[in-house]
């Protein structure tokens, strides 16, 4: 039996801030952020939105009757949660609508969350094959004004439908994994702006790419010239090259040239929004499949994830028949085209805002933000979200 990727929803904040514009402000050259980290445009999160609200926006274009009625377990990845207690996954599961007779979980692992609830996922249709299960990847990536990390921020979601005899990308079932305790980026409950020794990180995200793609070959007996494509988790999209380099030695002249040309394609959504944490990953494989017009079916797709900490993974996946039909690709570029630009005074105000944290009652302006799910506001310390779809 196949499982796999059924359906991938996305979602970004409609604000953006250009890059150029960061770096001016910033005293920098432009080209350190546009060519050195590789990013255009950073996606800016509007009071009226969080972690919960981009994955329910992600996940409510995909998810139809039957999979609300299929769907029996949710798990929410993500490093960006709005409590310490209850999952985001319940919030997520209600705003949808799924039926009650479900599981639902947040899965945390810094930025391999994501990746931790496919894998999970997969095991339980394994069990279950007529069930699905929807995963969910949101987090608003937040270093503070004017830090090193600043460049790499950006906030949105990945919702992804797991079900057997998936319609766009089946999962092989090697995959290599590695964890160690390292401090290279992590957010004590405390802090809503993350620590990070972002060269320590560089290295150590490099290093795990290392060692789980020669543990995928162990297992696997596969090289380099078996991928058509690798997508790799991007907290900036000259990250995963990075990593490509150091094997890319491996391939035929003529796999280099495809590796290549496909990295840059699975950066395209990425460098246009940020760091999406868990999702990041997960954008990176939607950039490819809707911005690549030459994909074949039954192409190879490999997947690096790494989440601080750290936890890294290398697995594969068949692209099914068909695929592209079972993509949102104008969606996409129509959520892209209607993104709005601002300053970067309004960014940083933006960036400044909190909702209270004593109790009392905020109603917040939704009429500015387009997004059909929104934060309404907060009363008696429980967060507010409003669908304007079904209001
Ligand atoms: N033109 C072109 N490239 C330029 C440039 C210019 N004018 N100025 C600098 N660059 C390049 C640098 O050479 C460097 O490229 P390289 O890494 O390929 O050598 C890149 O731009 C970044 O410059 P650097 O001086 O290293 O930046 P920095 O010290 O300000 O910080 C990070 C960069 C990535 C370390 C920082 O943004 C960070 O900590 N980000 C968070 C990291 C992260 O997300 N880790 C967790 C998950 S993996």
């Amino acid at each position: 039996m196949k499982i796999g990727i059924d359906k991938i929803g996305f979602y970004t904040p409609h604000l953006y801030v250009d890059m150029n514009e960061l770096a001016n402000a910033r005293g920098v050259e432009p080209e350190k952020f546009t060519v050195g980290i590789g990013q255009s445009q950073m996606a800016v999160t509007p009071i009226t939105q969080d972690a919960v609200s981009l994955a329910a926006n992600a996940a409510l274009h995909i998810i139809d009757e039957e999979d609300k009625e299929k769907i029996d377990l949710v798990i929410f990845g993500t490093e960006s949660g709005i409590d310490h207690s209850k999952s985001a996954a319940v919030y997520v599961h209600h705003l949808l609508g799924i039926n009650p007779q479900a599981r639902c979980i947040e899965a945390k692992q810094a930025c391999y969350g994501a990746t931790a609830a496919i894998q999970l996922a997969k095991g339980h249709i394994a069990l279950h094959p007529e069930s699905k299960v929807l995963v969910l990847g949101a987090d608003i990536a937040r270093y503070g004004l004017n830090t090193p990390g600043e460049s790499t921020q950006g906030a949105g979601a990945v919702a992804l439908l797991i079900s057997a005899e998936p319609r766009i990308l089946a999962l092989e079932e090697k995959s290599a994994y590695f964890t160690a305790d390292i401090m290279d980026f992590w957010r004590p409950i405390y802090s809503d702006i993350a620590f990070v020794d972002g060269k320590f990180s560089n290295e150590q995200y490099i290093w795990f790419f290392n060692k789980v793609w020669e543990q995928y070959q162990e297992k696997t007996d596969l090289t380099l010239n078996d991928i058509n494509a690798i997508c790799y988790h991007l907290p900036y999209t000259k990250m995963g090259l990075k990593a490509l380099r150091t094997i890319i030695e491996q391939a035929s002249e003529e796999q280099k040239e495809q590796l290549l040309s496909n990295y840059q394609i699975s950066t395209a959504y990425n460098r246009n929004v940020g760091n999406i944490y868990t999702g990041a990953l997960y954008l990176s494989l939607l950039s490819l499949l809707e911005q690549n017009k030459d994909l074949k079916d039954g192409s190879r797709i490999g997947l690096y994830s790494y989440g601080s900490g750290a936890v890294g993974e290398f697995f594969t996946g068949i692209l099914q028949p068909n695929f592209k039909e079972h993509l949102n690709k104008e969606q996409h570029t129509s959520l892209f085209a209607s993104r709005k630009q601002i300053s970067i005074e309004a960014y940083e105000e933006i960036f400044e805002e909190e909702l209270p944290t004593d109790g009392s009652t905020t109603e917040l302006d939704i009429t500015q933000d387009p997004a059909p799910i929104c934060l309404a506001g907060i009363s008696d310390n429980m967060r507010q979200y409003v669908n304007k779809l079904t209001k």
